[in-house]
């Protein structure tokens, strides 16, 4: 499964660029979704409202949206030859905290389309957003480009494409993108969206036939994906109290040391994830270490019992 999510950079109702996006969500490859979301509700950006009360809900709320997709499709408006304000300024929250940004942009596949009422279908907007997204770090697919002028005449009153060949267009892009971003898409990226979505599914595709797991209280290595899986179904169950964070991360080529902090009751527990892939990008090998050893004690009933419960997948 690829989930796109679809950014409009308009906050009117009668938006093209939302309806552009929702146009794409009917002409999807298989197996992928889109999701639309808008500025709606993120402040004006100001650094002494972020000083006292940190990232607003609504910008957090979208960080997360992005951090758990695998590919982000700006539908930008054009304003004065540029990017519009509302937009820009949604961007600027979400690359806020610093420390935060590279969760949600970096190495993230993002495309750019727009629709416009006039003869020039948002060319200069689009070109003003790569400056933007090369700073942020996301991967930027510059296979495809889509720029939907006339759009006043391309969308029927109920807000739907009514153009054929604009719609063929549309679905050759979202096909073009797609593939970029099943591409890009690395075992580690897959395994974080897995975490920030709570959906396990995707574990069989992630998990290669003969993963080895390594839990910090059992002795043997277990083998195979579904002991592995079931272990790392039970471990989310557990240590995902809504306190659960990566909070470090190490690459190597293949590998990559990820350390991650929660709290279970007052107990706090503080570990690593040691994670191998294969160049088909399926994991491996994948060895958790906890400390310190109350949260080893606190963790090893609950885990036995997620186990023998069969913790919801
Ligand atoms: C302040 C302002 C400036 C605009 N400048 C441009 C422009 O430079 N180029 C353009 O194609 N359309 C321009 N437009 C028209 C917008 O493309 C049009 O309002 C469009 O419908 C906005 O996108 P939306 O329907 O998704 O909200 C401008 C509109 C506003 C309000």
């Amino acid at each position: 499964m690829t989930r796109l999510l679809g950014l409009s950079g308009s906050l009117r109702a009668g938006s093209v660029n939302t309806a552009l996006l929702r146009a794409a969500q009917s002409r999807l490859p298989p197996g992928v979704t889109l999701e639309v979301a808008t500025p709606h509700g993120i402040p004006l950006y100001d650094g002494d409202l972020e000083a006292r009360e940190g990232v607003p809900s609504a910008v957090a709320a979208l960080k997360d949206k992005i951090a758990a997709s695998d590919g982000v499709l700006l539908a930008t408006p054009e304003y004065n030859n540029g990017i519009p304000g509302v937009f820009k300024n949604a961007i600027d929250w979400l690359s806020r905290p610093p420390a935060d940004a590279a969760r949600v942009f970096r190495d993230r596949p993002f495309a750019v389309i727009g629709a416009s009422p006039g003869g020039f279908g948002t060319i200069l907007a689009q070109s003003a957003w790569l400056p933007v997204l090369r700073t942020l770090g996301a991967r930027f697919w510059s296979g495809g480009r889509l720029m939907v002028s006339r759009a006043g005449q391309v969308f029927d009153a109920e807000g739907a494409l009514a153009d054929p060949k604009l719609g063929e267009q549309l679905g050759q892009f979202l096909a073009g993108f797609v593939a970029f971003t099943n591409a890009a898409s690395t075992a580690l990226e897959r395994w974080h969206a897995i975490v920030a979505t709570r959906d396990s599914n995707g574990l069989d595709e992630l998990l290669a036939d003969d993963v080895v797991f390594q839990s910090p209280a059992v002795h043997t290595p277990q083998v195979g994906k579904a002991i592995t899986k079931k272990y790392l179904v039970a471990a989310m169950h557990v240590l995902d109290t809504g306190q659960f964070r990566y909070v470090g991360e190490w690459h190597a080529e293949s590998s990559a040391v990820l350390e991650f902090e929660t709290t279970i009751g007052d107990v706090h527990v503080n570990g690593v994830d040691m994670i191998s892939w294969n160049a088909a990008g399926q994991i491996t090998k994948f060895k958790v270490m906890l400390r310190p050893v109350k949260a080893l004690q606190t963790v090893m009933p609950l885990m036995a019992q997620a186990l023998q419960g069969g913790a919801p997948g």
